[in-house]
Formats: structure tokens, C-alpha cells, sequence
């Protein structure tokens, strides 16, 4: 996602600034910035651009035209506004004094932004960031730290912040909530990063900031200070890491890094769109009456985007009673669909560029359908033309075969569910408070199952040498199989197909032989005794069956099957987001043991912009 570097020393601030957000590159970015006190000047420069940092560095010629021995750079991952250059970091307050840089999302800021525009403030972006550096100047009056402290009080949300003030240039200051920043300790001079590749060429001296911690840098240290302002000592660790191990965050893969990314991707999605109680959505203009008269939904979409539609057909329907039709986009615009205006047709994507779902997306719109879509990348094509757009927030993906972008889409569509049910009047309150304490419990719940990753590794290396695998469930958990199916063959290349196990008998079981692998997925409690009785049928035919159930069925489908993998009880709308874990690890494990190339497996695209 963004990434943040600050430097303040003796040497010129800008090329040390470029060269660390160079190594910041890797985690995906729109757009880059730098800010730097000019002290012949007595101002702050700021110089940003849209698109590659090279665009960036060759305006300042690798930093040499900017003076400076203190500053702040970013690169941004638009959330809030397009990527332009306009809305990239640093941001700065309107006497161009403070500069802010920020990683994570300011859920209040609309509050904030109506607050400072009421108080004659204007803005020029349309950053939630900007209401930061806004903000502090509106408290500061001569005591820099006393309005950062202020404005801390008043923000909620996710934030790494870098903030410098031409006011006080000998410091810089950093503040850590859920959001991840290091500070680096170097002879005569001090950092601070969202990440240790940043600052890795320059010092391996570094303290990890906790939540609710502020740092004041200085040419001569850094002094800590608690969430209470009270000073406080860091320990000083040394990274002993090389560069190319940390730009993966440590890990061999994208594809594993993305996984474990998943709670924090998940809180980014969730947390801002749970208030006081009810589901709220940034920006949502489509009317309850709207809602009340749809007399159907369709979702279209390609990939695991779809298969998040499958799963989110089961849910809009059981919640909302009302018609949900899944389309694959490709097929959609050929299938003469019935779509009126009466049709709320959401369309699921990550990239947001995908050519047959934008081409849906018109079709539909041509036939005068309201377009709700569920998107990753801000700005991109389908967000543009969709008349709602709902991001999910999951970060940059780049490994291909999508886990992040997954999860998140599958929060946002159940919650929308659970919207679309609150205005139909469909849930009672019980209910509706019931699946909201699910939503607050899901990150921490996936959190629980990759922390088992060592089961599924096992599992992993038992059965990686199959050439055929079964995925079989009903309801949910047939829409679950797809996803596994899918990932399992696409970066393993083992032939894999998902059944809904009721259809198995109607032909597909004739291809169950001694040792074939079923993964029969049975997360779903209401049906859990007739997926009970598929899973009965294939091993009386000889299957290998690996099962996914609750905890509270272990025992019971440990009677029969052959090893079983358990997610933790959870309310039932958030079952598939925690099963999908599971199944993702085990496709990656498969992946690794064969020897494949995770990350790009051969054939796919991460983008598919061709019909
Ligand atoms: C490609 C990717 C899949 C993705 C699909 C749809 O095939 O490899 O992971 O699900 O495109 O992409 P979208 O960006 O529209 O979600």
C-alpha cells in the first residue's frame, strides 16, 4: 500500500528521500510526493507527480534541484480521491507550513473537512490526509507538538503519519495508530518508514512504534513519547535482513504475503463501515426507496469475483428476499439479460479494469440499470463508470491468484446484505446485531486460522502429488469450492473441479476411484448433515476425503473422513470468509511443494483486459 520515508540529517534530504521510496516501489502506488524544508528560503518545497516515481525524480533531477537537509516523501495507493497529483502526499496545510504524509484511512474526516470548510478552511485535495494537515494548523499556535496532540485527539481511524512543520524544522514528527512505521537511528541523523527496506541502506539501527505512540526526531535522536505524551525509552533492534527478503515483508511469496495480510486488510474494509451500530457506506447515494423497489439483483463479474457473487447470491437472497441472479461477465452481455431500472446489477472486480465485466457494466447500463461496484483499485475504469462505487481497501495485490482482494470483496458484499436488509425491513434487530458482532469478530478470527498454517502445511504435503481433486459442498460451501478449486489449479496445475455435492451422483462420482482426493467443505451448519452423507457416498467408493468443518463438528466428521481442518465457530454470514483461508494455504503449499511459480503462474494475467 503507501509507503512513507522521512530523513532529517546533514546531507541533502530529496535523493536520500527518492532513493528510500524506490525501495517502497514493490508494495504497488499511484502516485509520489516529497516535501523539504529549503532553509534559504525558509519554506517548505513540495514536488509531486502522478504515476512512476521516475516521473517524480526526473522533475527534480534525483533530488539534486531540491535543497534541504530535512523532509518527508510518499508514495500513495489512492483510497480517498484519484490518484492525481493533486491528492498525492505530502499534503500541506493552506500557508504551506505543514506537511503531512499518511498511510491508512481517517474515517471521520468528512466531519472534519464539513468542521474546517464551516471555519473558512479551503481545500484543494480530496484526501482525508489533507484534513490532517488542516487540521493541525487550525490548533497550532506556536507549539507544534501541543496541536498534533489536539488533532490525535480528534481523528479516528488508521494512520502512520509523518509531519513537518517549516515553523520547527529541526524535527520531524512521526505518529503510529494501526498502521505500521519504524524509526531508524543513524550518526547524526534520524528516520522513519513504513517499512525497514526504506531506510535499510542508511541504518540498521531500528525501534518498531507501537499504537498510540508519537516520535519526535531530531538531528541528535529520537524521543518517544506515549499515547499520554508521557516520554518513554524504545528498544533499539538490529536488522540483520537483506533488502530483497524485506520487500516481501520476509516472506518467499506475494501470494503468502497477501494471505497474512488478510485481518488487516479485512479491518481496513470492515471498521470505517461499522457506526454506532448500523452499516454505513462513504458516499452512498442509492435511496432506500430505490432499494425497496428493485425487483432484482444481478451480479456480474469474472474469476473469484464471481465466485465472491456466488457467495454473495446465498447471502443477498437469504437476507433480503429478494431475486439475486450470478452472471460471469464474459457471458452476461451475450445472454440478452432482463436488466430495467428496476435492476441494481453489482459488479465485482478488483482490478477494476477487467474488459468483459466493464463491457457488462455498459451493457447494463445501456439497458438503464443502476451499476453498484465492489473494486480495489481506486479510479480505475469500472469504479469511474459504475454510479456507486464501494472499494474494498484490501491494498495492492500483486501475486495473481487473489486472496485479499477476495476476502474483501466477500466483507463488502455481505455487508451490503445486511444494509439492503436493514432497509427492507427483512432482519429483525436481534439478528442484525448478531451478524455485526460477527463482522467485528472476523479479522481477529482469520487472524486465529492462518496462525494453524503449520496443519494445513502438512495436509499440504500429504496430498501435493495428486493429479486429480474433488472439491464438493452445498449452498455456501459450493460457492467456497469454486474459489479453492480454482486456486488450487491455477498456481498448482493440478486438474481440480468444484461440485455442488448433491450433483455428484448425477454423474461426476463415476470418476471416484480408489484414492481420489475430496475436499468436502461442510462449514455450513444447517446443512452440515447432508453434506455428511456426500462425504459417506465418496468414501464408499474409495476417496481420499479431506474435509473443512466448525469446530463444533470436528468430531463428528472426524468418524468418517480422512482428516479434517476446522475454522472456529463464527456467525454463519461470515463462514465462507473464514473457510476460504484454509483453502487458500493449502493451494499455495500444494504450489510450493511442486515447485511452481506462485506468483505468476503460467498462462494468467493479473489483468485481464482482452475479451
Ligand atoms: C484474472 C485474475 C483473477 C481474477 C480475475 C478477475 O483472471 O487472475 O484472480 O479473479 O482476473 O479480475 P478482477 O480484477 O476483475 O477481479
Amino acid at each position: 500500500m503507501c509507503g512513507i520515508v522521512g530523513y532529517i540529517g546533514r546531507e541533502q534530504a530529496a535523493p536520500i528521500l527518492l532513493e528510500g521510496l524506490s525501495r517502497l516501489e514493490y508494495r504497488g502506488y499511484d502516485s509520489a510526493g516529497v516535501a523539504v524544508y529549503d532553509q534559504g528560503a525558509d519554506t517548505l518545497s513540495v514536488h509531486k507527480a502522478k504515476g512512476r516515481l521516475k516521473v517524480l525524480s526526473d522533475q527534480i533531477e534525483g533530488g539534486a534541484t531540491v535543497p534541504g537537509t530535512v523532509g518527508l516523501g510518499h508514495t500513495r495507493w489512492a483510497t480517498h480521491g484519484a490518484p492525481s497529483d493533486v491528492n498525492s502526499h505530502p499534503q500541506v496545510s493552506r500557508s504551506g507550513k505543514i506537511a503531512v504524509v499518511h498511510n491508512g484511512i481517517i474515517e471521520n474526516y468528512a466531519e472534519l473537512k464539513a468542521f474546517l470548510s464551516e471555519q473558512g478552511v479551503p481545500f484543494t485535495s480530496e484526501t482525508d490526509t489533507e484534513v490532517v494537515a488542516q487540521l493541525i494548523e487550525y490548533f497550532y499556535e506556536g507549539d507544534l507538538l501541543d496541536a498534533v496532540g489536539r488533532v490525535l485527539r480528534r481523528i479516528e481511524g488508521a494512520y502512520a503519519l509523518g509531519i513537518l512543520c517549516s515553523d520547527a524544522p529541526d524535527q520531524l514528527i512521526a505518529v503510529r495508530k494501526d498502521s505500521p512505521l519504524i524509526l531508524g537511528y543513524g550518526e547524526g541523523c534520524s528516520f522513519l518508514a513504513s517499512d525497514v527496506t526504506a531506510i535499510l541502506r542508511h541504518t540498521r539501527q531500528v525501534s518498531y512504534m507501537e499504537d498510540g505512540e508519537l516520535a519526535v526526531l531530531t538531528r541528535d535522536g529520537i524521543q518517544c513519547y506515549n499515547h499520554l505524551m508521557q516520554p518513554i525509552s524504545k528498544e533499539i533492534v538490529q536488522v540483520d535482513w537483506e533488502v530483497d527478503a524485506a520487500e516481501k515483508g520476509g516472506y518467499e511469496h506475494f501470494m503468502f504475503k497477501e494471505i497474512m495480510e488478510q485481518p488487516e486488510a479485512l479491518r481496513r474494509c470492515i471498521s470505517p463501515r461499522i457506526r454506532d451500530g448500523e452499516v454505513y457506506f462513504e458516499n452512498f447515494s442509492l435511496e432506500d426507496d430505490y432499494i425497496r423497489g428493485l425487483d432484482k439483483i444481478y451480479i456480474v463479474a469474472c474469476g473469484s469475483s464471481y465466485h465472491v457473487g456466488m457467495v454473495g447470491k446465498y447471502h443477498l437472497e437469504r437476507l433480503t428476499r429478494k431475486p439475486v441472479e450470478v452472471a460471469l461477465a464474459s457471458e452476461f452481455r451475450y445472454m440478452e439479460p432482463i436488466v430495467g431500472p428496476n435492476t441494481l446489477v453489482i459488479v465485482i472486480s478488483q482490478s477494476g479494469e477487467t474488459l468483459d465485466t466493464m463491457a457488462a457494466l455498459r451493457e447494463a447500463h445501456r439497458l438503464g440499470a443502476k451499476i453498484l461496484s465492489i473494486v480495489n483499485v481506486v479510479g480505475s475504469s469500472i469504479a469511474r463508470e459504475s454510479d456507486q462505487v464501494l472499494y474494498t481497501w484490501a491494498g495492492p495485490e500483486i501475486a495473481v491468484a487473489t486472496t485479499k482482494a477476495y476476502s474483501t470483496q466477500l466483507a463488502l458484499i455481505n455487508l451490503l446484505a445486511l444494509r439492503f436488509a436493514r432497509i427492507l425491513g427483512t432482519i429483525t434487530p436481534e439478528a442484525y446485531g448478531a451478524a455485526l458482532e460477527g463482522f467485528r469478530q472476523l479479522p481477529d478470527m482469520v487472524e486465529q486460522v492462518l496462525s494453524h498454517r503449520d496443519d494445513i502445511q502438512y495436509f499440504a504435503s500429504q496430498y501435493f502429488n495428486h493429479n486429480s481433486v474433488f472439491f464438493i459442498g452445498r449452498n455456501v460451501d459450493y460457492a467456497l469450492g469454486l474459489e479453492g478449486s480454482l486456486k488450487l489449479k491455477e498456481i498448482s496445475y493440478i486438474h481440480s473441479e468444484a461440485y455442488a455435492s448433491g450433483e455428484l451422483k448425477h454423474g461426476t462420482i463415476s470418476l471416484i476411484e480408489e484414492g481420489t482426493l475430496v475436499i468436502a467443505l461442510s462449514t455450513y451448519g444447517p446443512l452440515f448433515q447432508k453434506a455428511m452423507s456426500n462425504v459417506v457416498e465418496v468414501k464408499s467408493r474409495g476417496a481420499d476425503v479431506l474435509a473443512l468443518t466448525t469446530d463444533s463438528h470436528r468430531e463428528e466428521m472426524g468418524r468418517t473422513a480422512d482428516a479434517v481442518v476446522t475454522i472456529p465457530d463464527i456467525h454463519e454470514l461470515m463462514l465462507p470468509s473464514l473457510g476460504v483461508v484454509p483453502l487458500q494455504l493449502f493451494a499455495y503449499y500444494v504450489a510450493l511443494m511442486r515447485g511452481c511459480d506462485i506468483d505468476k503462474p503460467r498462462n494468467l494475467a493479473k489483468s485481464v483486459t482482452v475479451e
